[in-house]
């Protein structure tokens, strides 16, 4: 395997009731800023119960972090913590609301254009506020990395940036408090997380046993589990399970040591900017054409993926692969996501727009080994068109 660093610096409280220790892990001293979405923690008292946790303190509150969090948006928020000297941050939602939370941390110490953090991907920042979180969509793992995406409306701009400054200090991780959530937004986590674990495992071999048996493990439980949090809302043992994949696909766990793919991630948040698709219906639609037109270069892990996870060893290796391929469309197409463009009403008009914006952002040079080309995007689009 390859030369890695690890670090994982978020203390995760698991578990139905967490949400009252929040009151003994953010210091009594600090002045806090809860961050929020667009009403389903108000409405389902997961909000409440963050207040009730934090007793007599003085808190603030912004809400009306939207999905596809964007700077605009985010700027209210950062103007109101520098004006009340807010010295922490309190995160309840779902990534977008963590993601949004990351932006207002680093944000708020930052001297000049805010907007340059997304633009050079937070790499050079030197300061960001202490935040938490309380999850309550499992999906991107947003509650234990140290990622964030922003989008800006007025640019058709969305955007990655990571710093370990922006690891969360504690994330809760309450499956009762997910229960809420429509089948939509429940099908999009299982699969944002299963397409984390495949971009961290679906590359080439590079003698990692450990970790491929950690992403085979997540594969095979989301499999399992992912099915039964739709079918049965209100299962707290299978909904943990998904919680605890979400946040483990993106730990950094997978990733240690491992080539990354990352190209339906790219290109899916170019789909997102131009047409406003979820997260993970763009990842329905990409990640199994990705598969397909990478097939040589990926053949030897697909190859165990096919044997490992859908159990289709005994065939012959093009069969398992086509096997493994139809396999994971039909697990997503399952879950009632579409998995190609025709389902969210695009056709191959959709193709250069997305290839105009990869080529102004400048990812002319996706995957594991940077092969992906402008041209090879194409292909994998019109494989999903
Ligand atoms: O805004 P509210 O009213 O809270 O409603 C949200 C939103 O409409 C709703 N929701 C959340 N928890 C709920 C609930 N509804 C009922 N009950 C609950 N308990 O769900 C809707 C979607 O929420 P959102 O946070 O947007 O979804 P998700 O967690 O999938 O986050 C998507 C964002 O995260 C980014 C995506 O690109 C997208 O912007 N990602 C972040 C990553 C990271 N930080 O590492 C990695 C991912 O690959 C991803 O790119
Ligand atoms: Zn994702």
């Amino acid at each position: 395997m390859n030369n890695f660093t690890f670090r994982n610096p978020t203390k995760i409280l698991f578990g139905k009731g967490q949400i009252a220790a929040l009151d003994s892990e953010i210091p009594a001293a600090a002045k806090l800023l809860i961050t929020y979405g667009g009403g389903s923690a108000e409405r389902n008292g997961t909000l409440d119960e963050v207040r009730a946790a934090l007793g007599t303190r003085a808190v603030l509150e912004f809400g009306g972090i939207e999905p596809n969090p964007t700077f605009e948006t985010l700027m209210g928020a950062v103007e109101l913590a520098r004006r009340e000297q807010v010295t922490w941050l309190l995160a309840v939602g779902g990534g977008s609301v963590i993601d949004g939370t990351k932006f207002i941390a680093a944000a708020v110490p930052f001297a000049g254009d805010p907007w340059q953090i997304v633009a050079t991907r937070a790499v050079g920042i030197t300061a960001a506020l202490p935040f938490a979180t309380v999850l309550t969509l499992p999906a991107t793992g947003s509650e234990m990395d140290s990622s964030a995406v922003i989008s800006r409306r007025e640019t058709t701009d969305k955007l990655g940036l990571a710093n370990p400054l922006l690891f969360p200090r504690v994330s809760v991780l309450d499956p009762t408090r997910t229960f809420g959530l429509p089948p939509r937004q429940i099908a999009n986590g299982v699969i944002d997380a299963f397409a984390h674990v495949m971009e961290q495992y679906l590359t080439y071999p590079v003698n990692s046993p450990v970790q491929d048996r950690l992403a085979e493990g997540l594969l095979l439980t989301l499999i399992e589990e992912g099915p039964k949090t739709l079918a049965e809302p209100d299962n707290t043992e299978a909904r943990a399970n998904v919680m605890w994949c979400a946040a483990l696909a993106q730990s950094g766990l997978v990733s240690t040591g491992v080539p990354g793919d990352w190209t339906s991630h790219a290109v899916g948040h170019e789909l997102t900017a131009l047409y406003g698709l979820d997260h993970a219906q763009s990842l329905a639609a990409l990640l199994p054409a990705v598969m397909a037109e990478r097939r040589e270069a990926k053949r030897e892990k697909l190859a165990q993926y096919a044997a490992r996870v859908w159990g289709l060893a005994d065939l012959p290796e093009a069969q398992a692969i086509d096997g493994a391929i139809a396999r994971t469309r039909a697990f997503f197409a399952s879950l009632g996501v579409a998995t190609d463009l025709a389902g969210y009403g695009l056709d191959a008009a959709a193709i250069p727009a997305v290839l105009g914006q990869l080529r102004r952002h400048n990812r002319v040079q996706l995957g594991e080994r940077g092969e992906v080309t402008l041209a090879v995007v194409e292909q994998i689009l019109r494989r999903c068109a």
